[in-house]
């Protein structure tokens, strides 16, 4: 038999800030698990991307820390090691290489007008005059990430689209100026772009203290619904009223999470009609949401309070990227034929 067509490369990753959250399962993480059959897929744990707003020494310290919970949430969610790469940014030394010559390949204004720069900068309360050049260069560090690997896929949040238009542009004027060695990568976005949060704001975030994490125990999950909000305009459950406003946080979440539509749609007629009460269509969002993260719980358990399997993963990870990004780094040298690159090479043989 011949050999099978390669399969085309995905890359996506997080900063390892904490914990994830459904927000992250349904933004993303669902895409990647399920695309990691049909393509050769690589988890960046970028925590070189962190320095950007979070440099201080203790800041540092944690990520070790936040390292290891973010794996864990991968392999709670079910990517697979043996299928799937997952490695750390800054223990790939072509990571910084690479960044200087994309940083000639784009224009200050082009990544100063970007709105998520300064919203980094506000969420980290950081003055716009505070803001460093690091965190200007923020979406020219991605670019470096995904295409490193030469990755031709990147599912990523909404908030992440424009990082991936920068990232093709990136891609194209190397390209064209030294030849072709990059795919141009395409952002793939999940299903649910931004999940409300439980206390109904627009975006479910750890740091407005609103998310359900892939790691909440079930009692965990019960009292954050017991807590949420149906509709403050129902002060009563005779009331009729429209579950479908889409400020109705428990509905939002059985459309989503509760693979039982009749019984949402049958729960939904007795809320239109005043006939069912918040606690009943709460107790189900909680058994559906537990139902759902059961198989999680199952996964975390092989790995947790074993860090040193753990390690071991991201270590053999690493070192795949690494063979990768050599790969890559020769592509690039030889496409430029920079006399300084061919000395380097012949004192490193
Ligand atoms: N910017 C992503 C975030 O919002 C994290 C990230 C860094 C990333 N490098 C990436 C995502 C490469 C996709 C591809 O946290």
């Amino acid at each position: 038999m011949s050999d099978p067509k390669p399969k085309k490369r995905l890359l996506t990753g997080d900063r390892p800030t904490g914990k994830l959250h459904l927000g992250h399962y349904v933004g993303s993480l669902k895409n990647r698990v399920a695309l990691q059959d049909e393509y050769e897929c690589f988890f960046i744990i970028a925590d070189l991307h962190t320095l950007t707003t979070k440099s201080s020494k203790d800041e540092i310290a944690q990520l070790r820390q936040n390292i290891h919970d973010i794996v864990l949430d991968y392999l709670a969610a079910g990517i697979d090691p043996e299928k799937s790469t997952i490695f750390v940014q800054s223990a790939v030394p072509e990571t910084y290489q690479l960044n200087l010559i994309f940083e000639m390949l784009v224009t200050l204004p082009r990544l100063t007008r970007l709105p998520s720069i300064k919203d980094m900068a506000r969420a980290a309360n950081m003055d716009d005059e505070a803001i460093p050049f690091g965190l200007v260069g923020y979406p020219v560090l991605q670019a470096v990430d995904i295409l490193l690997p030469r990755a031709h896929i990147v599912p990523v949040g909404k908030d992440n689209e424009a990082h991936v238009e920068i990232t093709r542009e990136i891609a194209r004027r190397f390209n064209r100026l030294y030849g072709k060695v990059f795919p141009e990568p395409k952002a793939l976005i999940g299903e649910v772009p931004t999940l409300i949060g439980i206390d109904g704001q627009a975006k479910m975030s750890k740091s407005l203290n609103n998310a359900i994490f892939l790691s909440d125990s079930e009692e965990e999950v019960n009292a954050k619904v017991r807590r949420m909000f149906t509709d403050p305009t129902r002060v009563r459950p005779d009331i009729p009223a429209d579950p479908d406003k889409p400020t109705n946080v428990v509905f939002r979440y059985h459309d989503i999470f509760n693979p039982n539509k009749e019984e949402v749609e049958e729960l939904k007629e007795r809320y239109r009609k005043g006939k069912v009460g918040d606690v009943e269509v709460k107790k189900k969002l909680a058994r559906a949401l537990n139902d759902f993260l059961e198989p999680f719980r199952e996964r975390r358990a092989q790995y947790e309070g074993k860090p040193e399997l753990v390690e071991e993963i991201l270590m053999e990870g690493t070192r795949r990227m690494r063979a990768e990004a050599q790969e890559t780094m020769a592509l690039v040298y030889d496409a430029m034929g920079m006399y300084g690159f061919e000395l380097a090479r012949k004192l490193d043989a």
